[in-house]
């Protein structure tokens, strides 16, 4: 067994961090969900769950992976060999999460492209169903491999297996160093042309209007809720992973609280320039901003590319800019969906990083094939949508109950994480974990099931 791979340093970890919080969903999932649910208002709840619930959960699987030292199987293991299946859920649902990523991230990497010139014309929405995508009529029609999707997922798959293969400090956190900044770059750009596009006061009046009587609407509390978790990669084993491989002397809080809180400027920044986006696009087809707000596939896809060629000058370098915010965001996400995965069969079967890198690639790569079909995109929304409900929640819910109530063990790592930490955790914390959240969740999760 090769020794266990560590961080260059305490930055490179943090950076890592951010850069796996930082993906798709604060893009092109955050804006929306803001303005869905109360606006400027909604900020309340966002942060309210972001310090009740998620930078908590951050503290605990930054401990928990820094104590064990090692990949999520064996940490649950450690803690009681009955639970070793959570760690093995939680790696299950990032090998479900991967090969459908990977589809969006080759999509936005064609887009890149496309932007250049807006070569998907005047008609964006039948370019990217027919065209691109050359959807099936329906479900059960797999309609055989679009080769226009295949090609960049396949490019998108080679960089990332080349990452991956180089290791947690010649790969995983030196692309984080380099890809970062050129995100934050293009995010600054977005921001700062969104917000000055002519309209873009629109959509940021509707954006950040507070309706504070939404603040009395349970489903605005779920959707904060559900929104800090997936934004900080919580319950995926992600950050138990990435912080299994840090120097035993290293601050877990400190660490906690500054990838949470840049995580938020990251999607702050990213609904202003977006909405400024929409604003500016409703005002020219004179509709209203409601019109035009949207999230996901729909948001990156077809909105963007009508934004985009209404743009008043330099529309390829915008359109660049944000499919290449897209694709880089996304990509360093997709690094961290894999590394837990690598670090469990690497463990589990005692095999080199190499071989490990080589089994989950294959398999996962293989699975992501499904996602360059003709329906595609069907199955991706089924899925997605089954594994943000169920999936995620449900892994969260067992990881709390599971330490707060069934082995006990909240004092143990509050120890272990002020032993090493500058800011020291109170009794406040071990509060959160065992009653706030596990209640939150259980109500997210018959919610989610009634709206079935
Ligand atoms: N947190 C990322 C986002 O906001 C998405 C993600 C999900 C990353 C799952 C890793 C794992 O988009």
């Amino acid at each position: 067994m090769e020794q266990r791979e560590q961080w260059g340093s305490k930055a490179g970890f943090i950076i890592a961090a951010i850069s796996s919080a930082v993906g798709l969903g604060n893009i092109w999932r955050y804006p929306y969900v803001v303005y869905e649910n109360g606006g400027g208002a909604f900020l309340i709840p966002y942060f309210i769950a972001l310090l009740t619930a998620a930078i908590p959960i951050l503290i605990m699987e930054y401990a928990l992976g820094h104590r064990s030292r090692g990949s999520v199987p064996r940490t649950f293991q450690g803690l009681s060999r009955r639970f070793e299946w959570i760690g093995w859920w939680q790696i299950f649902i990032c090998v479900v999460i991967i090969s459908y990523y990977m589809a969006i991230i080759g999509w936005a990497l064609s887009y890149t492209y496309y932007s250049i010139g807006t070569q998907w014309g005047n008609d964006p929405e039948s370019f990217f169903f027919k065209n691109f995508l050359g959807m099936s009529d329906s479900f059960w029609n797999f309609g055989g491999i679009q080769w226009k999707v295949l090609l960049p997922v396949l490019l998108a798959w080679a960089a990332l297996y080349f990452v991956l293969i180089k290791g947690v400090k010649k790969g995983i956190e030196k692309s984080a160093k380099i890809l970062m900044p050129i995100l934050v770059v293009f995010m600054i750009i977005i921001t700062i042309r969104g917000v000055t596009l002519p309209g873009s006061v629109e959509g940021l009046n509707v954006l950040l209007t507070p309706k504070f009587s939404a603040l009395a609407d349970p489903k605005v509390w779920i959707a904060a809720y559900g929104q800090v978790f997936f934004s900080l990669s919580i319950g995926f084993g992600i950050m138990m992973t990435y912080s299994s491989y840090l120097p035993k002397k290293s601050d877990l809080s400190n660490s906690a609280f500054i990838a949470g809180l840049a995580n938020s400027g990251f999607e702050f920044l990213a609904a202003l320039g977006v909405f400024g986006a929409l604003g500016f696009l409703a005002v020219q087809q004179g509709v209203g901003v409601e019109n035009v707000a949207k999230a996901g596939v729909g948001l990156a896809f077809v909105v963007f590319p009508n934004i985009i060629n209404e743009f008043p000058g330099l529309n390829s370098l915008f359109g660049v800019c944000f499919f290449g915010a897209l694709l880089f965001a996304g990509f360093t996400s997709a690094v961290s969906i894999l590394e837990p995965c690598i670090s469990a069969v690497r463990e589990k079967f005692n095999l080199t990083r190499k071989a490990a890198v080589n089994w989950v690639c294959g398999i996962t790569f293989v699975l992501s094939l499904l996602y360059t079909t003709r329906g595609g995109l069907r199955y991706l929304d089924t899925i997605d949508r089954f594994i943000n409900s169920y999936g995620i929640v449900l892994a969260g819910l067992a990881e709390v109950i599971v330490l707060a109530w069934v082995l006990r063990q909240l004092d143990q790592i509050r120890d272990h994480v002020n032993g090493v930490s500058i800011i020291r955790i109170g009794r406040w914390w071990n509060f959160v974990l065992a009653v706030v959240t596990p209640i939150i969740l259980i109500i997210m999760t018959a919610f989610n099931l009634v709206d079935e």
